[in-house]
């Protein structure tokens, strides 16, 4: 089989191993597709400590290919997602695990060995192209959207994949959702999935001010913060009295941050995100295959171009998830 390692000098290798064979508990998959996360570019490029030896990407599906001795939740044949946290299967996660790319051994590999514990079945309308995309955007997603139901509004910043996701699994929930982006083009693309607006924030800094005009002053019931410092004191302003801010990411770490006072007055809620459990990928997954949504893919890039694929979401001009066929 072939799969990419972190060598010696922190570069990516393509190399050749055998296949393995799974032990007591252990499913094989033939990974079929593979997906990018904006985490995976600070890895890939070194700008992120990586042990030598480690082969990147935490998000795949496939098909099980083998099973071990005590497998019960799969069997040959079976489509599958791997869950971001191999070992947070659901409930309050009391410590952080080991994490796919920098702990344990990743994705970006044509076989991989796993616990049967580490995987969820496929939502049946979806292809293994779609499904790589949920363990990490998704479900970051999902957790960040949740409690925003009819009624509230939800404001996704920009069009990076978690960004989609939230937009289309608010909307699924029956909420409102109010898009911020860079870009023009990117538009009516966000209108057709279903943002009643969307605002261009270097165009409008203060779009805050914008998110107030229109919900007629209330401003947003959930915000979800991917650009972090550079972003948060304009979430503080936007947000609904009482609201909640889901701290998801750090795209615009380049300011200084939020005033405490602002936020105090705000009476919202600033809620660090972390991905989710497996419960909370196929609770995602049931509402996925309920309501038919498809994940938005900007790119399929085929494996021998993986690292082209990370040059690529490096540049930005993506709209939603970028993909790598195994
Ligand atoms: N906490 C967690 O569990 C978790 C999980 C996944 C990701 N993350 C983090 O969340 C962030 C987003 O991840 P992603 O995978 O969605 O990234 P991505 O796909 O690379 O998102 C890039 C997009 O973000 C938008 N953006 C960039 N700067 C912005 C700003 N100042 N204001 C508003 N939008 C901005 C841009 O959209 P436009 O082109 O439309 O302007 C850009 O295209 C990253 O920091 C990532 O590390 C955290």
């Amino acid at each position: 089989m072939r799969l990419y390692k972190m060598s010696e000098s922190g570069q990516q290798e393509l190399v050749e191993e055998p296949i393995p064979a799974p032990g007591t508990g252990q499913v094989l998959v033939r990974v079929h597709a593979s997906s990018l996360n904006a985490r995976d570019l600070f890895m890939l490029d070194g700008r992120y400590p990586v042990p030598p030896g480690r082969v990147p990407l935490s998000d795949a599906a496939g098909v099980i290919e083998a099973v071990g001795p005590e497998v019960t939740r799969f069997a040959d044949g079976d489509r599958v997602v791997n869950s971001f946290h191999a070992t947070w299967y659901g409930g309050p996660q009391r410590k952080p695990g080991p994490a796919y790319h920098t702990d344990i051994d990743g994705w970006l590999t044509e076989y991989r060995l796993i616990d049967q514990q580490g995987l969820v079945a496929i939502p049946e309308h979806l292809d293994f192209t779609e499904a790589a995309t949920l363990p990490c955007a998704a479900v970051t997603a999902w957790s960040a959207v949740q409690g925003a139901g009819p009624g509230d509004t939800v404001l996704v910043q920009g069009s990076g994949g978690v960004s989609l996701f939230a937009l289309q699994l608010a909307r699924a929930a029956g909420a409102r959702v109010i898009a911020t982006t860079s870009s023009e083009k990117k538009v009516a693309r966000l209108r057709e999935l279903g943002a009643s607006d969307v605002i261009n924030y270097v165009d409008t800094p203060d779009w805050s001010a914008e998110v107030r005009k229109l919900t007629d002053g209330r401003g947003a019931d959930v915000i979800v913060e991917v650009g972090g410092a550079g972003t948060i004191a304009q979430s503080v302003a936007a947000v609904a009295y009482r609201g909640t801010i889901s701290l998801v990411g750090h795209l615009a770490y380049d300011t200084t941050g939020m005033n405490l006072l602002d936020f105090s007055y705000s009476g919202a809620t600033l809620r660090a995100i972390g991905g989710g459990s497996r419960s909370d990928l196929e609770d995602m997954n049931r509402v996925i295959a309920a309501h038919k949504i498809r994940p938005v893919i900007d790119r399929v890039f085929p494996f021998e171009e993986a690292l082209d694929a990370a040059s690529y979401l490096g540049n930005g001009a993506h709209f939603g998830k970028v993909v790598i066929t195994h």
